[in-house]
Order: C-alpha cells, then sequence, then structure tokens
C-alpha cells in the first residue's frame, strides 16, 4: 500500500513510481502543426526528447487516483512551444495540476469545442473539469514541472486528438506565447 511519496526536483522525478514515460520529438510528429520541421529537426538535432512523466497508476480501480510527476522540455518547432500530446479522458474524470517550476500554460477543450487556457506555473492549482481535453506547453526557457491527480478508472483517448487536434495552437509572436486557430483542425 503506498502511503507517501517524494518530489525531487533536482533529480526531476517522483519516488517511488510505478511508470515512466519518455516522449521524443518522432512520437509527436502528428501532434505538432509543422510536421515537416519536425522532421527537419529530428535530421539535425536527434530525437530530443521533448517530455517525461512518472506515475503512480493503480490499475483501472475506481477507488484509487493515479499521481506523478511530468517534466517538459523548453523548445519550438518553428514558432510552436513544445507540447504533450494531450488526450480526452474516456470516463469524463476531472484531474487536478500543480505547477512546481517553470513557466507555461494548459489548453483544455471542451467535447463541443470551447477552448479555455490558464498559466501553470508554481504556486498554480488548475483543475481540468470532466470532460475536458487538456494539453500543457512549456513557453518558458527552462523546464515545466507539475504534479498531476486523477481518477484511476479515467482511462485516456489520444487518437481524438491526434486525428482532430486542438482548435487553437500556441506559438511565440513578439517573444510572447499566444493562442491562434488552429489551420488543421477538424472538427
Ligand atoms: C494524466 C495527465 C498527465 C499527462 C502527462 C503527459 O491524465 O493528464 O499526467 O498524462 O502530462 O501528457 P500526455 O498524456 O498527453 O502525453
Ligand atoms: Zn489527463
Amino acid at each position: 500500500m503506498l502511503f507517501s511519496a517524494k518530489i525531487d526536483l533536482a533529480k526531476r522525478m517522483i519516488e517511488p513510481h510505478t511508470k515512466h514515460n519518455v516522449v521524443r520529438l518522432s512520437a509527436l510528429k502528428e501532434y505538432f502543426n509543422d510536421q515537416v520541421e519536425v522532421e527537419r529537426m529530428i535530421n539535425s538535432l536527434g530525437d530530443l526528447v521533448v517530455y517525461e512523466y512518472f506515475e503512480n497508476s493503480f490499475g483501472d480501480e475506481e477507488e484509487n487516483v493515479n499521481f506523478g510527476l511530468t517534466v517538459l522540455y523548453p523548445g519550438k518547432v518553428g514558432r510552436e512551444y513544445f507540447l504533450t500530446r494531450g488526450h480526452f479522458h474516456e470516463k469524463r474524470a476531472a484531474e487536478i495540476y500543480i505547477g512546481l517550476e517553470g513557466e507555461g500554460v494548459i489548453l483544455m477543450q471542451s467535447e463541443d469545442g470551447k477552448v479555455e487556457w490558464r498559466p501553470l506555473e508554481p504556486n498554480t492549482v488548475v483543475y481540468v473539469p470532466p470532460g475536458w481535453g487538456h494539453r500543457t506547453i512549456n513557453t518558458g526557457n527552462q523546464r515545466l514541472t507539475f504534479f498531476f491527480a486523477y481518477p484511476s478508472d479515467a482511462g485516456h483517448d489520444y487518437e481524438i486528438v491526434r486525428r482532430k487536434g486542438f482548435a487553437k495552437l500556441v506559438v511565440e509572436e513578439n517573444g510572447r506565447p499566444v493562442l491562434i486557430d488552429n489551420p488543421k483542425y477538424r472538427t
């Protein structure tokens, strides 16, 4: 039985954890707007790690809460900041994110296409309501680290994001993050 865990920001991890996923540029090709630029970056810089996450997951037992730590590294593909794939929970479960270091945003989208974005930075708690898809974006020049917790039976639907994307993109304009329409978004 698990009663506590330790976040180590210097080592960028949470101990103990049952799962550690590392996500590289090549796995994100379809999630960035400019796929040609992703390919070019892989060829010139290598298959960079964009983010990694450590999780304590309890299978799909509905009484439990999965939790962990995500570390999203700084970078851009063209003007688009490094991002997580993003997903909807299969069971319309809510989720809590708590910013620990770095500067970023969380982009949320309802099932009927409404979009909200909020800062994700130290001492900020973000509540992702049930039914809202979510993706995090690192808009700073250091790593973005955050804690997350969600019901263990929530499930993850990545396919809908891979096929349709989010309605908005977060890109750099004059050194600042702005939200623009995603030209490739399909409703
Ligand atoms: C879990 C959750 C986060 C993300 C993690 C990686 O429901 O929202 O733990 O899983 O930040 O992002 P994805 O899952 O979109 O690759
Ligand atoms: Zn989630």
